[in-house]
């Protein structure tokens, strides 16, 4: 038999103490729609995840990369998720350009990694052709041997693209809303912080073997809290008092902080909250006043993705020394990585039970409001 030490007989109270509270909380008075199923095959189908990458991922915003990453002029990044290549290049000018990483002769990659292009010139490693920080062709060797036509203002096409919030916002569609308008309420609450003096220090990747909704699925509700992060993050967050809001196609929550929230009396809610968006697909802002965690869920096939997180510190508060800023951001991402492993844990167990006979439709429940209005929008795109 395990020994039961006193942090574990802290944390045993605290859980007893949250789950005795009488239902519903105020919280979860205002929890916006009613449960509801879902098909497993919304999880499983290839046909449908086929849909999903053409009607939702090729056609909205999501942050592709810090800025810092392109902080010289000539910086490059070469993203590479979705099934697509993308050079993003910060121009002499301080405006960004980004444009599909594929040669327009026969359809090399062109550039393996990020990097700095000095002389404004990529070369295709095939035949030579040349392009310059914003995609144009600039040099076809034995140029007269093509169709004069085909060469005509040729360019690897551009991909719609914007900086805003301390990130690089690419779009592979050119239809639908700025990048501003798009995120609606989500701009706005993000505004608050003053995200461009904030700066990317952490960041880590996982592969997991689970739909990628599966994952969006997982960090839009509190209440797994306590059984999933035990001693991570149970008895730091009051998970039955979030309040959820629906903005569609995105949503948000605020989850207050035991100890720390109830002192701050009326300010705003930024400053007192865990605030925590969903910028509709699958990019994620969990914000503190001081600082955030950034993540992206990358679909790879119907039961791959790929985890991306940023972790995102602003300036150092009044009153702290740089080694003292230092440490408290190390922990704290230290702390969210070992949340996230916890999440990531459930997750990977996911795939060896989809197919199960034993269950063909999942619940949520009204504490999962964020969830049935995630998957209503994904349905609505993919015209289900
Ligand atoms: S494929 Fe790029 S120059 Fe031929
Ligand atoms: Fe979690």
């Amino acid at each position: 038999m395990n020994a039961v030490s006193d942090e574990d007989k802290i944390e045993a109270a605290h859980l007893a103490k949250e789950a005795a509270r009488a239902y519903p909380t105020e919280a979860e008075k205002q929890y916006p729609l009613p449960p509801s199923v879902i098909d497993v095959s919304r999880y499983t189908d290839e046909r449908l995840f086929e849909r999903e990458m053409e009607q939702i991922f090729y056609k909205t915003w999501f942050p592709a990369c810090p800025s810092i990453d392109l902080k010289n002029p000539r910086d490059y990044v070469v993203f590479d998720q979705l099934r697509q290549s993308v050079i993003i290049s910060r121009l002499d000018d301080g405006s960004v350009s980004a444009w599909h990483n594929v040669c327009q002769h026969r359809g090399t990659r062109l550039v393996m990694e990020s990097g700095n292009c000095k002389p404004g010139r990529f070369s295709c490693p095939w035949h030579g052709f040349q392009y310059d920080l914003t995609g144009k062709v600039r040099l076809v060797p034995l140029k007269d041997s093509f169709d004069p036509k085909r060469l005509e203002n040729l360019r690897a096409p551009a991909v719609r693209v914007k900086e805003w919030g301390g990130f690089v916002w690419i779009c592979f569609s050119d239809e639908g809303p700025d990048l501003k308008t798009y995120l609606g309420t989500i701009g706005e609450e993000l505004d608050f912080f003053g995200l461009d003096k904030f700066e990317t220090k952490y960041r880590f990747r996982l592969e997991l073997d689970a739909n990628w909704k599966m994952v969006v699925d997982a960090f839009n509700e509190t209440w797994h809290v306590p059984w999933t992060h035990t001693k991570t993050l149970s008895k730091l967050v009051l998970w039955r008092d979030a309040r959820l809001r629906i903005t569609t196609p995105h949503s948000w929550m605020t989850i207050p902080l035991e100890g720390f929230t109830d002192k701050l009396g009326d300010v705003d809610h930024r400053l007192k909250h865990i605030c925590h968006y969903l910028a509709f697909p699958n990019t994620i802002f969990s914000c503190f006043p001081t600082h955030l965690q950034t993540w992206n869920i990358w679909p790879v096939s119907v039961d791959k993705t790929i985890f991306t997180a940023w972790g995102v510190v602003g300036p150092k508060p009044e009153g702290l020394t740089d080694e003292q800023w230092t440490k408290q951001n190390d922990r704290d991402w230290k702390h969210f990585c070992a949340i996230s492993a916890e999440d990531a844990e459930v997750l990977n167990s996911w795939k060896s039970v989809s197919h199960s006979l034993g269950t063909r439709q999942y619940m949520f429940n009204t504490a999962e409001s964020r969830l049935t209005a995630f998957h209503a929008e994904v349905a609505r795109r993919i015209r289900l």
